[in-house]
């Protein structure tokens, strides 16, 4: 097999696995990098539509990673895309707020044979408290009892190279998941067993955390979502689909195994 495909975000969580399994697959990639090009990428700014004439040359297929709070811009990047490639696969949310709506609302406009992936928080996420684990062995903060079903991004990432170079998923939207759903305190407590030696939840008012995410620059907007979404999780966990499995034809990774791969980020270092 020997596809040419863009792929965005490709320094990103997702996108530098969905490079990475392309290339195993045999495909030709060409990463999509703000930096300089080099063998490998080629240089592109996806808020720039004019700096994408030669990223988009000859590809067949686009991964596209849409990392904006807004789809402002997205409707000439994707003419720019239909103009060469056949086919894209949108990172979207199975948040599906506003903008991604409208993200998806384009791309299904687009004429381009679209599959959309609308995933649940990624297990990346919790990489968000090394710090504090590293440091006191704590993590600090409301809703420890929201559980979400934290999706392994190598998972995203072999869903997407499927719906990139095999039938079957055009016009297809994918909701992707890990196989359980898990409390934020029970989150902790596994990355405490992956790394030998225990962590523990210690919870905060939303008020306190609003402020911490308000003082670190965050937009109240963002702020507020995660807040609510937390909230909700709490009162009804995020579902588990069979997706990634009945896609990959392998179960989905655990968020016990993706803690053990990720276990030195977490481990202080003496
Ligand atoms: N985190 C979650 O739980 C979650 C859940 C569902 C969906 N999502 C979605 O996943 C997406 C983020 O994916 P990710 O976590 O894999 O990405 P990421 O790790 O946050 O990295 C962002 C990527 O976007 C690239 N980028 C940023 N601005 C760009 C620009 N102006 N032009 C071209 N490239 C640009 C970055 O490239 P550079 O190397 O140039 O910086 C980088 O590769 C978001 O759309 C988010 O909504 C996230």
């Amino acid at each position: 097999m020997s596809r040419r495909i863009l792929v965005t975000g490709a320094s990103g969580t997702v996108g530098r696995q969905v490079t990475a399994h392309l290339l195993e697959a045999g495909a030709e990639v060409r990463a999509l990098t703000r930096g300089p090009a080099d063998l490998e990428s080629v240089h592109g700014d996806l808020s720039v539509p004019d700096s994408l004439h030669t990223a988009v040359q000859g590809v067949e297929a686009v991964f596209l990673v849409w990392p904006f709070a807004s789809a402002e811009g997205l409707e000439a990047v994707l003419a720019l895309a239909a103009d060469h490639a056949r086919q894209v696969v949108y990172l979207s949310s199975a948040a599906v707020r506003d903008h991604e709506r409208q993200a998806e609302h384009l791309i299904e406009r687009s004429g381009l044979e679209w599959t959309i992936l609308r995933p649940h928080a990624f297990a990346a996420n919790t990489l968000r408290w090394a710090e504090q684990i590293r440091a006191e062995g704590v993590v600090s903060g409301p809703y420890g009892e929201a559980a979400m079903s934290l999706v392994h991004e190598r998972d995203i990432a072999a869903v997407a190279v499927r719906a990139l170079t095999q039938d079957g998923h055009a016009g297809a939207v994918h909701e992707l998941t890990g196989p359980h759903s898990l409390t934020q305190a029970e989150q902790v407590r596994v990355i405490g067993e992956a790394i030998g030696s225990p962590v523990r939840w210690a919870e905060t008012s939303p008020d306190d955390a609003r402020r911490q995410m308000l003082a670190r620059g965050w937009p109240p907007e963002v702020v507020d979502g995660i807040l609510e979404a937390q909230a909700e999780m709490t009162l009804a966990p995020s579902p588990v689909t069979t997706t990634v499995e009945e896609i990959t034809a392998r179960p989905a990774r655990t968020f016990r195994s993706w803690a053990a791969e990720h276990a030195h980020a977490f481990r202080a270092t003496t």
